[in-house]
């Protein structure tokens, strides 16, 4: 494999793994919704901060709502130790299309085979190869600030309703 490729890949390895990450932060919302404290603690500003605890990995058997349809599902089971690289994926190997007799679990769907061109290719799509840049496994860590995210379904409850888009 050329130089340029290899270092590609490892680029995006490395990005992968970074948005995947579950950020695990101990920081609760003041009264008013703001934050009570920056989210780094009281540490001051010249010095590091603790490292925040990882927090424990959700593991159920239950499919998560989806807050818009586009959304990646999140990955309602833990990850732990799964291996996503040149070599295999381990994923595929309960979610590809010739596995979920087997392992009961939901396939890939089927944007998942589309080329950049929105040709369907025979397998996985290399843009797809990277499951953790997009689906995440979650945590219980409690949300750092305030959230007002309203679903498409409540807003049109909402606004039938006679209320306000606001
Ligand atoms: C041992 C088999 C197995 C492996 C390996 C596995 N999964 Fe799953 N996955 C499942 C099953 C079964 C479900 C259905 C829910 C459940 O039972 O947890 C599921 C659910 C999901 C869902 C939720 C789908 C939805 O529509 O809500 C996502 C996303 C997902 N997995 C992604 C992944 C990713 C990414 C990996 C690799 C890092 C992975 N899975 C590895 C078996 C597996
Ligand atoms: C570029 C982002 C992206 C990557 C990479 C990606 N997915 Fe997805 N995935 C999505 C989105 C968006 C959806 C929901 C819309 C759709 O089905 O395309 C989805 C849907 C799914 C579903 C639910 C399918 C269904 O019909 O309910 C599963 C399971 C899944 N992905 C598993 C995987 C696995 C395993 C990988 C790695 C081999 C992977 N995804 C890679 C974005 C991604």
């Amino acid at each position: 494999m050329s130089r340029l490729l290899r270092s590609l890949l490892r680029v995006a390895l490395a990005s992968s793994l970074g948005l995947a990450a579950p950020v695990a932060m101990s920081q609760s919302a003041g009264p008013d919704g703001g934050l009570s404290l920056p989210l780094r603690g009281p540490t001051p500003v010249a010095d590091p901060a603790p490292a925040p605890r990882i927090q424990p990995i959700r593991n159920t058997a239950a499919r998560e709502t989806r807050n818009y349809p586009e959304q990646p599902p999140v990955i309602p089971h833990t990850i732990e130790g799964y291996q996503i690289d040149l070599n295999g994926n381990k994923c595929l190997s309960c979610h590809a299309r010739s596995r979920i007799r087997e392992s009961q679990a939901p396939m890939i769907s089927i944007t998942h085979f589309m080329d950049r061109e929105g040709q369907f290719l025979a397998t996985v799509s290399p843009r797809r190869f990277f499951c953790t840049e997009c689906h995440v496994s979650q945590t219980d860590a409690k949300p750092p600030v305030a959230n007002s995210f309203i679903d498409i379904d409540s807003l049109i409850t909402h606004l039938k309703a006679g209320g306000s888009a606001k």
